[in-house]
């Protein structure tokens, strides 16, 4: 089932929190093209003004410049919202090393913030972002809801405390939390300019300017690459999800794995390039393999992901050769 094909009540508002970033921007533009109504919440700290900017002519989105730190811009978010998508966060393992207090206040307190302001406004449902990364050291492979292992970066713990968070809002308050562990998703929009950037919009970029891209390791090490588009689709099913699944959290991902270096290649073949990469230490706080086990969404959510990894690529990688 497309996403097109979900149906919510006609007047739906969703409040879409970080929906200036990658993943919200991606979440805001469908809603909009189903018809609904979105309200953005993001404070610009590493998004994007031009991804509130491509929506302002649309009398269905409204954008508020606040931060989720801030318990009164959370309140006033909620208002008359039906789901909330919170994405907010920094993201970033390296950077969470750097900046561990930033990290609890913006990434632990801001969702707490956006809990008890979802609460408070009885919103239907409160989906939010959650990560592969609270796998940490697990050694059940494929990764799965349950088998956790030790959190191996501040950002991973934050992740781990906001599930524990949903958690209790959904058992002691009845607010209908669902958290989607992504792992490692791409597609339009992701950043490939900062520090921290995600591989592939890192790689693609390099590539098109005749850069050589650094990896990390070997190449060999292998993600479970998730094109944005089957997130949208996690969302939205989440927000139809039954009142009996509260409280719980799901692999949202492909359930496959690709070497970085395969991605390399692929790149690289696509945009007809020759470019051998440069090859530097693994990164701290990095696990060496990651694939999802996606039983549990398929089966609760009725997640079923319409992109597979290469076609994903081809998507994403038409999108940065034209922007
Ligand atoms: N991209 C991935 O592969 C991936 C994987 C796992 C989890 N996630 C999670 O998904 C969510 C979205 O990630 P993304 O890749 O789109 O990142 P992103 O940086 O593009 O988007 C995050 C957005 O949140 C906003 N934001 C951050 N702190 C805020 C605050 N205090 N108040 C208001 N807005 C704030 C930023 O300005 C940005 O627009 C994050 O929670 C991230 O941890 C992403």
């Amino acid at each position: 089932m497309k996403e097109k094909d979900l149906k919510f009540s006609k007047d739906s508002l969703f409040l879409v929190t970080g929906g200036a970033g990658f993943i919200g921007s991606n979440l805001c533009e469908a809603i909009l093209d189903m018809g609904y109504k979105v309200r953005c919440l993001d404070d610009l700290s590493t998004g994007k003004q031009e991804n509130v900017d491509m929506f302002l002519s649309n009398p269905n989105y409204e954008f508020i410049k606040g931060d989720i730190k801030d318990y009164e811009t959370c309140l006033k978010a909620c208002e008359s919202v039906d789901y909330v998508l919170h994405q907010a966060a920094w993201g970033s393992v390296p950077r969470s090393l750097e900046m561990p207090q930033f990290y609890c206040e913006n990434n632990i307190g801001g969702t707490v913030n956006m809990l008890e302001a979802a609460r408070h406004c009885h919103v239907k449902k409160f989906v939010y972002a959650s990560s592969s990364s609270v796998y940490g050291d697990s050694k059940v492979f494929p990764q799965k809801e349950g088998y956790e292992g030790e959190a191996l970066s501040i950002y991973a713990v934050t992740k781990k405390n906001n599930e524990q968070w949903a958690k209790q809002y959904a058992m002691h308050y009845g607010l209908d939390t669902y958290g989607l562990r992504y792992f490692n998703v791409f597609g339009k929009r992701q950043d490939p300019d900062s520090t921290y950037a995600a591989v592939i919009p890192k790689f693609i970029k390099q590539l098109i300017n005749n850069e050589r891209p650094t990896i990390n390791g070997d190449g060999t090490q292998s993600r479970d690459f998730t094109y944005v588009q089957n997130v949208v689709e996690a969302n939205l099913k989440a927000c139809l999800a039954s009142h009996e699944i509260a409280g719980n959290v799901f692999n949202i991902a492909l359930g496959d794995e690709t070497q970085l270096i395969d991605i390399y290649n692929s790149i690289s073949k696509y945009l007809n390039k020759n470019i051998e990469p440069i090859f530097a230490s693994p990164r701290r706080g990095d696990i060496k393999c990651s694939k999802a086990d996606i039983t549990k969404a398929r089966k609760y959510l009725n997640y079923n992901p319409q992109y597979n990894f290469a076609k994903g690529l081809e998507e994403t990688l038409k999108w940065y050769k034209n922007n």
